[in-house]
């Protein structure tokens, strides 16, 4: 960190934006191989939650990468610091009071752990989406694994680079069992088991 620099206190606090928005915010972190079905979902959740004039944020892996994190990529340094800056990000937004939802491969453990802990207790929501290497492979809905297996993308989440799946997510879904329907009910009856939403 750079040193001559002062936290600012805001005249708006978190509870002020929380009761405004009446709404308890939280980050829902969608985790999962490439063409698991992370975007999909999030974005199906994030239709439902608008419909019930929530608000929200949708941040996804392939976008984010279009502008705030264009110049990183694949290796296990540049995912990190992926990682890192989308966490920030996703604090700043639980911070104004929405609910965010996060979808990227997010393959290390101790990242998605570093999210957990930059908001509050009950505030980061790993959503899992447990679609088998086999059944992404067999979708490979940009060509990706195809690309991969021939050695033409080096460094390929779950080909030739680590995913280490979740011990105890809060939300686990299996899009080769459940359809997108199914999964985003399981998703929006956890949150309001939380009373997340109403
Ligand atoms: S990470 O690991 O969290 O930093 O990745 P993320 O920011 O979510 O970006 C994943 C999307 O990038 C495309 N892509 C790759 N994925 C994995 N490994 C390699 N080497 C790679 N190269 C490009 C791919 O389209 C991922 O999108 P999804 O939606 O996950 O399929």
């Amino acid at each position: 960190m750079s040193t001559n620099i002062k936290w600012h206190d805001h005249n708006v606090t978190h509870e002020q934006r929380i009761a405004q928005k009446n709404q308890k915010p939280c980050v829902l972190w969608f985790t999962g191989l490439s063409g698991a079905g992370k975007s999909t979902l999030a974005n199906a959740v994030d239709a439902e939650l608008f419909k019930r004039d929530r608000h929200t944020y949708l941040l996804d892996g392939d976008n984010v990468r279009h502008g705030l994190n264009k110049e990183l990529g694949f290796s296990d340094e540049d995912r990190i610091e992926n990682i890192r800056r989308i966490g920030e990000v996703s604090k700043l937004f639980v911070d104004s009071g929405l609910i965010v939802l996060s979808a990227f491969i997010s393959p290390f453990r101790s990242d998605r752990q570093m999210v957990r802990e930059l908001v509050n207790d009950g505030q980061f929501i790993e959503v899992f989406v447990a679609t088998p290497l086999s059944v992404c492979e067999e979708r490979d809905p940009k060509g990706l694994y195809k690309k991969a297996r021939e050695g033409n993308i080096k460094n390929f989440t779950g080909i030739d680079s680590p995913y280490e799946e979740p011990d105890s997510p809060e939300i686990c879904v299996n899009t080769a069992e459940l359809g997108i329907p199914e999964a985003v009910s399981q998703v929006m009856a956890y949150l309001e088991s939380q009373s997340i939403i109403p």
